[in-house]
């Protein structure tokens, strides 16, 4: 049996084949309306989600299959103060497969050491959000028809988000890619990141400051919100949190062919006049978000 605690659990090929498979998944859907019939899948979701919890449900039921979980700790004796372990072992004679979201950074781990089921990780505190990550691999793939040989813009909150380090830990596998490291000064990259991920491996990377600075050499440019919730006050949130807005106007510095992504969701980073230049992809990179999760079912329930 197979979870997905972290984007390394899969290597390169293992992935080429699941892009391959989401792609085929969004061109063939019907040929897929039954690989999962009469299986469940369980969402445990102790943390806020729209995209993550609904495209993973989305993904079960366009699989033939149901779903049924939490989407908050207090809907579930967590509240009683039940252990993520135990939950887990009784949630494993419910479904046949888990996807969990929790704040406390190592839960998914914990969670798939007792587990009689796959268990995916849908994101642990500032840790990791894997099946994000293969969202934004597959976007990239999809929309560039490559995942190397390109300079990748990350912007906004390096420190807490999440979905900057799996795509980081994801993209220095592929040859030829730069990043450009997009933040104010306190919320840089953990030192972590920095030495044991990107210095260690030879990846090359600048830090800047300024957007306008980067944007012109950038082929993706990774926009991302301030991490609210991970802010310990509220007054350093409400200084960082407007620190970089993408306008109409500074993406005249960009190329016309890069492309913009972003998690979601969005607060005030990127303009909503953006949303109608063709080079904004995020919105489809949301509905890549449910291909992907479908490869992803499928692809651990046969490896169970
Ligand atoms: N991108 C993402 O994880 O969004 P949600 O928090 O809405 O799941």
């Amino acid at each position: 049996m197979r979870h997905l605690i972290s984007p390394l659990d899969f290597s390169v090929d293992e992935l080429d084949e699941l892009l391959k498979l989401a792609n085929d998944i969004e061109k063939n859907p019907k040929n897929y309306a039954h690989a999962c019939d009469g299986l469940k899948l369980a969402t445990c979701f102790y943390e806020p989600s729209t995209r993550t919890r609904l495209s993973f449900e989305a993904a079960m039921l366009n699989l033939g299959g149901s779903i049924l979980g939490f989407s908050s700790a207090d809907s579930s004796s967590a509240a009683k103060g039940e252990s993520v372990s135990d939950t887990i072992r009784v949630i494993s004679s419910y479904a046949d497969i888990c996807a969990i979201r929790h704040p406390k950074e190592g839960a998914a781990l914990v969670a798939s050491s007792k587990s009689g089921i796959p268990v995916i990780n849908a994101g642990d505190g500032g840790h990791q959000h894997p099946t994000q990550t293969l969202t934004d691999l597959l976007t990239i793939y999809s929309l560039k028809n490559r995942l190397g040989n390109m300079t990748i813009g990350l912007c906004g909150d390096l420190k807490f988000g999440r979905t900057v380090h799996s795509l980081i830990h994801a993209l220095i596998r592929y040859p030829g890619i730069k990043f450009v490291l997009i933040s104010p000064e306190e919320l840089r990259v953990p030192d972590y990141i920095r030495e044991d991920v990107l210095k260690k491996n030879n990846i090359p990377f600048t830090e800047l400051e300024r957007l306008e600075d980067a944007l012109p050499d950038l082929d993706i440019l990774y926009m991302t919100r301030v991490q609210k919730e991970r802010f310990f006050n509220e007054e350093d949130y409400v200084r960082m949190k407007d620190f970089y807005i993408l306008t109409k106007e500074k993406l005249n510095l960009a190329k016309e062919d890069m492309l913009i992504l972003h998690p979601l969701p969005r607060v005030n980073e990127i303009s909503v006049e953006v949303d109608d230049d063709p080079r904004a992809v995020y919105f489809k990179q949301a509905q890549y978000g449910v291909y992907v999760r479908m490869a992803l079912i499928l692809t651990l329930l046969k490896w169970r």
